[in-house]
């Protein structure tokens, strides 16, 4: 296992699975788009690397069916309990890290990979060491999402760059990351190109949702976001006019809900990169 975190903090130790199911809840109609734009043949032998509470597991699986394989494998142990208490018996989930993987080079036709690279400290190490897992002609997915920025307040644009830069600022503070850090998350493909991937190409999907919302949106967006990714750690980073209108507008209870507003509008990308070995 890894000396140091995870450039976002990533240890065996580690446990967001709350956030992780509540964002493969949401998002769920894009990833299995995404899954299904691979093509991905009967019988195909895929790994999840960074599989994280494993939801995606079964819906590779629903591509690949009964004849293919389908392996998870993440750092965290919480993560990996999650992802084997809903994963079929078939279904192998590992707990280690991927940039020492216990598993045998030129085994997979596929690695898919989602919002994951990015929290390595070398992106390209880590797809690289990824990349000896493929196959011959194997292909690697890496996924990142909001590569283009969020739309969260279609009305208010202002306050929607300054929680913005009060959440970089933040994560500044918090892991000691500057955006010069994290300017590697749009560069999926230079990553790709970097590690020598052959037809690397990329296609950006977009998650849109407007009010009124369904149960698994309302709970995404009000629990991960609006709570755990803002809410009282932003207060020291925003005026207190704009801490204040950010709280009314991120408070179920409150007239001003953002997500109960006629007007509410999402919008978030969903950049996938591929490259074939
Ligand atoms: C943002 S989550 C994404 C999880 C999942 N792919 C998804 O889309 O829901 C990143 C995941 O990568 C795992 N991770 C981070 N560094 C890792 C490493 N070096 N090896 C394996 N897994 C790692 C974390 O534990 C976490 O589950």
């Amino acid at each position: 296992m890894s000396a140091l975190p995870g450039l976002l903090g990533d240890t065996t130790a580690r446990d967001y699975s709350r956030k992780l199911r509540l964002f493969n809840a949401f998002a769920e109609p894009e990833l299995r788009q995404i899954i299904a734009s691979l093509d991905l043949r009967p019988k195909a032998r895929v790994l999840d690397a960074g599989c994280g509470t494993g939801q995606a597991l079964q819906w590779l699986s629903d591509k690949v069916g009964a004849d293919g394989v389908v392996v998870g494998m993440d750092l965290a142990a919480a993560h990996v309990a999650a992802a084997r208490a809903i994963a079929s018996p078939r279904t192998l989930v590992l707990q280690a890290d991927l940039l020492r993987a216990p598993l045998r080079g030129a085994t997979f036709d596929l690695v898919w990979c989602m919002n994951t690279i990015n929290h390595l400290r070398d992106p390209a190490a880590g797809v690289r060491l990824l990349g000896s897992l493929l196959c011959p002609a194997g292909r690697i997915a890496l996924g990142q999402s909001s590569v283009l920025p969020d739309m969260y307040f279609a009305w208010d644009a202002r306050l929607e760059r300054l929680t913005n830069e009060a959440v970089r600022q933040y994560y500044r503070d918090r892991y000691r990351v500057s955006e010069r850090d994290l300017a590697a998350v749009r560069s999926l493909l230079g990553v790709l190109r970097q590690a020598q991937f052959c037809n690397v190409r990329a296609r950006t999907f977009v998650i849109e949702r407007v009010s009124p919302l369904g149960p698994a949106d309302e709970a995404y967006l009000t629990e991960t976001i609006f709570r755990d990714t803002w809410g009282e750690r932003l207060r020291p980073y925003l005026s207190s006019e704009d801490y204040a209108e950010l709280t009314r507008l991120c408070d179920p209870q409150h007239p001003q809900f953002a997500l109960r507003r006629p007007d509410f509008h999402f919008v978030q990308t969903f950049t996938l990169a591929v490259g074939e070995r």
